[in-house]
């Protein structure tokens, strides 16, 4: 049986009021906090970089932080957030010019490494660097913004990746992010995810009825 891990994003988040966020969310179960760090430049959308990361840790989060490069290029960042204490850093292939340097960076860094596949990236990116990742996220949506859509055709590509991670034999983490819900999580899992991101499904969840704000969404999740 697959460990099951689950990794808000804070993108959804209330941004005036992050730190007591990320506790609430954290205090009612989340596994992981996903920082979703665009650039405005490759994707058109542009949110929180390393400071904001390091002043989390400095809030006292000791979770893992899960830190989702959408930026162009990807180096120059890599340091800066393992400094910050990123414990997860992952970019997009096609972002970097170098893939097995960035992905050698982020490992001599003391950090957990990882590719990103858009839902059209191919997954031949993976053929020689197997060795190299910790992680695989799938996008189940483009990248860019919180609240759109799942889209269906993930699933098959989720169903390949298992395959290789099982063929393989390593413990890589395979995590799918966009549009999952409380309702197709279970599908998303049978197809081979064990560790799920999930912005607007929980921050827009919030009830302030709850000891933590986010107990009865995350009980559903
Ligand atoms: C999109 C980001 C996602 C996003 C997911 O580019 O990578 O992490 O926040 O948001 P939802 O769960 O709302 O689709
Ligand atoms: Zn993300």
């Amino acid at each position: 049986t697959r460990d099951f891990l689950i990794a808000p994003s804070i993108l959804s988040a209330d941004f005036a009021r992050l730190g007591a966020e990320v506790d609430d969310v954290l205090a009612s179960g989340a596994d992981i906090v996903h920082f979703d760090v665009m650039d405005n430049h490759y994707v058109p959308n542009l949110t929180i970089g390393p400071m904001v990361c390091e002043a989390l840790r400095k809030h006292g989060v000791t979770a893992p932080i899960d830190a989702h490069l959408m930026v162009r290029p990807v180096d120059r960042l890599i340091g800066d957030f393992a400094d910050a204490g990123a414990s997860y850093i992952t970019f997009h292939p096609e972002a970097s010019d170098h893939i097995d340097r960035s992905l050698q960076l982020i490992r001599d860094a003391g950090c957990q490494s990882g590719l990103v596949f858009n839902p059209a990236t191919p997954l031949s990116y993976l053929d020689y660097v197997m060795d190299k990742v910790d992680m695989i996220l799938l996008m189940s949506v483009n990248p860019g913004f919180g609240g759109q859509s799942f889209i269906p055709g993930t699933l098959d590509k989720l169903h390949e990746v298992r395959r290789r991670i099982d063929a393989s034999g390593r413990p890589i983490r395979l995590e799918i992010d966009g549009g999952v819900k409380v309702d197709n999580i279970a599908e998303i899992a049978r197809a081979g995810a064990d560790t799920f991101v999930a912005g607007s499904a929980v921050f827009k969840a919030r009830n302030d009825a709850d000891p933590n704000r986010y107990d009865s969404v995350m009980r559903e999740f």
